[in-house]
């Protein structure tokens, strides 16, 4: 720990002086004891069988699940006397609502129901591909979230035996097929013994669900059948809630913790039925299935907005407790423990190199442990976008670590990466914000980072609270191989530790970035400097920029201005730097503080993220956004804090919603 680099040193982080409670957590009631959700695609699904109006029940749920996707919104109702209501449109579910304002409320009476918020995959967002899609009497309705991979040739096979489709979606099949299934009939190239499923949904869903490739949740109701709704599922989620009369399911439990917290998970290739009073789980070949119930710990409070008008906001404030609740318990006698470690102390000391995979903000936080990794443990790490890691040859080994990071633990890029990694017999590590996702699943070891659910599709909390668990991960890996000596790891930890802190102070500053973010927001582009770990704060800076306020914004390295980028330097064009400590890193320091000095005299407007006390940049900052002094390696912890406020409030100054941008959902599950 001599040099001065990512040196945690003393710490330097000013203590405010009065004394913040986070709130606690219990690591294991976090831990849902049944099956863990496994893979989602996008799309939020609500299904409700119970005694009160359905509708109301399921719209609420779609408020809780649009970040999941907000393409199109749609409700289907069963009246009971065998009829069943519709309505669907594009956008997000606000326009739904609008439309069912102006509808006949009696025609959506009814006891049972689904809905569905859409990210569109296979069908452009409009109204005919929004769903439930339904069979051509109309007696049938189906939600789906996934892909089915087979559609083109199930779609032919419904064409040829004279159906007409309505839609330009792989779901509609399944309506379809399921339909036939219920009627008895034998589609072309059907199903042996369709005539079998007769009359019976749950048989019908499931010889159809035998037929299809991909992945899925699907979700059926049938004019016939008042008071029941039969789900399936394969790697996309679902789950129950288990009410007094009452049963649910949805994508994600906080479509109906408000209602009850008593819930059971799915799993691979399963059908579910469910009435007022239970439910019925078997595979596909309708033999029963054993399921666990567990119960949902976390409140409501938790996945909504607090006061706040955003939840975005919300998230970013919340970081100093994300940051603490991801620490909290790791250090247990002066050694830090992980999650669920199914990788021994061996394994561990074995490692001869460590490769990061993940997308987007987690590639993020990814670039950052890598200084970190290679700084207390004295291997190579490498950091790769998931999305090309396997399409080239990675050298890979029963000695590599692959640490995936992924915040919802379904990012198909990712989740490849890791299969990828597992066939070539690496030992593969998740760091994951969604209990028992695929990812963790299907990694020899977890560590969770307890930020909370994060409901704005912009990652902000779970991206500080990566970064400290995979600082957390690099202090494993010293202490496994003894590159640290005990009191040094727990030193390291204790600088974490004060983190929380540090970054509640960075919030307390960020007055200034707000004001400055009126001032930004007529801009064309920014772009973003940074070098060291100021370098991806940068990147995640830019980011930011790019999905919520949909601005032209690139970060360069800023020992790569002067190979081509200063081109792009022009009268007026704002630059945000991302500095070092004057004292931590003095020599980048003064480096950044000549290419602050090259792109002013070109006409930058320059926007400083500098140290609180650093003196010397105030001559040459237009304007400086203040930070608190942390160690190096800690400094990303502090300086993403405006850049995620300045974003979000250019967004808004431009009329953006910054919790649905434009074209992107929370779970990127497609390749
Ligand atoms: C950006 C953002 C995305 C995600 C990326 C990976 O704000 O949220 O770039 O970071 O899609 O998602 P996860 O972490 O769920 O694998």
């Amino acid at each position: 720990m001599g040099s001065e680099l990512g040196s945690f040193g003393p710490a330097i982080v000013r203590v405010r002086a009065t004394i913040r409670r986070y709130p606690t957590f219990d690591r294991a009631a976090l831990r849902p004891s049944g099956p863990p959700p496994t893979l989602g695609l996008m799309c939020g699904i609500v299904g409700y069988v119970g005694r009160r109006p359905a509708l109301e029940v399921i719209l609420e749920g779609l408020r809780r699940l649009e970040y999941r996707g907000y393409d199109s919104a749609g409700v289907a109702v069963l009246d009971g006397h065998g009829k069943l209501a519709v309505e669907r449109k594009a956008g997000q579910l606000r326009n739904l609502e609008a439309q069912l304002a102006r509808l006949d409320a009696r025609s959506f009476e009814g006891s049972t129901g689904m809905g569905h918020t859409r990210w569109a995959t296979h069908g452009g967002p409009t109204d005919r591909n929004a769903h439930p899609h339904t069979d051509s009497a109309g007696m049938l309705a189906v939600v789906h979230n996934g892909i089915i991979e087979n559609f083109a040739p199930l779609r032919a096979e419904l064409e040829a035996s004279g159906i007409e489709l309505a839609s330009d979606t792989d779901t509609e099949a399944a309506a379809h097929l399921v339909a036939l299934a219920y009627s008895g009939a034998r589609p072309a190239t059907g199903a042996a013994g369709a005539s079998a499923t007769a009359g019976d949904l749950a048989a019908s869903v499931r010889a159809v669900c035998r037929r299809l490739q991909g992945a899925f949740t699907l979700v059926f109701t049938h004019a016939d059948q008042p008071d029941l709704i039969v789900a399936a599922r394969r790697s996309s989620p679902l789950v129950l809630g288990l009410g007094d009369g009452e049963t649910f399911l949805a994508s994600d439990v906080a479509a109906f913790i408000e209602h009850t917290r008593d819930a059971v998970e799915l799993g691979q290739d399963q059908v579910v039925t469910i009435t007022r009073d239970g439910y019925q789980v078997t595979d596909l070949d309708g033999e029963p299935v054993a399921v666990t119930p567990f119960r949902v710990t976390w409140d409501l409070a938790a996945a909504e907005k607090g006061g706040h008008d955003y939840f975005m906001l919300k998230e970013i404030e919340e970081q100093p407790s994300a940051i603490a609740n991801t620490l909290r318990g790791h250090l247990t006698d002066r050694r830090i423990v992980l999650d669920e470690q199914r990788l021994t102390d061996t394994d561990l000391r074995d490692v001869d190199k460590v490769f990061v995979v993940a997308c987007g903000t987690a590639y993020h936080s990814g670039l950052l442990a890598k200084y970190a990794i290679e700084h207390w443990t004295r291997l190579p790490c490498e950091v790769e976008l998931a999305s090309e890691f396997r399409y080239r040859d990675p050298v890979l080994d029963r000695q590599t670590l692959v640490m995936a990071i992924s915040q919802s633990g379904e990012t198909m890029d990712t989740l490849e990466a890791v299969r990828h990694a597992k066939q070539q017999k690496a030992r593969v590590l998740a760091v994951c914000n969604t209990n028992g996702a695929q990812i963790p699943r299907e990694s020899d070891a977890v560590l969770y980072t307890h930020a909370g659910p994060e409901i704005g599709v912009a990652a902000t909390k779970t991206f500080t609270s990566q970064i400290a668990a995979t600082y957390l991960v690099g202090l494993a890996l010293a202490q496994a191989r003894g590159t640290k000596y005990p009191d040094e790891v727990a030193r390291e930890f204790a600088e974490l530790e004060t983190m929380p802190d540090a970054v509640a102070a960075a919030l307390d500053g960020v007055g200034a970035a707000r004001e400055l973010a009126r001032e930004l927001a007529s801009s064309r582009a920014v772009l973003f400097l940074g070098r060291h770990v100021g370098y991806p704060v940068a990147l995640e800076g830019a980011l930011k920029l790019k999905e919520l306020a949909y601005m032209h914004a690139e970060a360069f390295a800023a020992g790569e201005l002067k190979h081509g980028p200063i081109a792009l330097i022009e009268e007026g064009l704002p630059v945000v730097v991302v500095m070092p400590s004057p004292k931590g890193r003095a020599v980048l320091h003064a480096k950044l503080l000549s290419n602050i000095q090259e792109i002013t005299a070109r006409g930058a407007r320059t926007v400083v993220i500098a140290e609180e006390g650093d003196e010397t940049i105030r001559p040459f900052a237009h304007h400086l956004l203040e930070v608190p002094a942390v160690p190096t390696l800690l400094q990303p912890l502090v300086s993403a804090v405006p850049l995620q406020v300045l974003a979000a409030e250019i967004a808004r100054a431009r009329g953006y919603d910054v919790d649905k941008p434009r074209n992107l959902a929370k779970s990127v599950t497609v390749e």
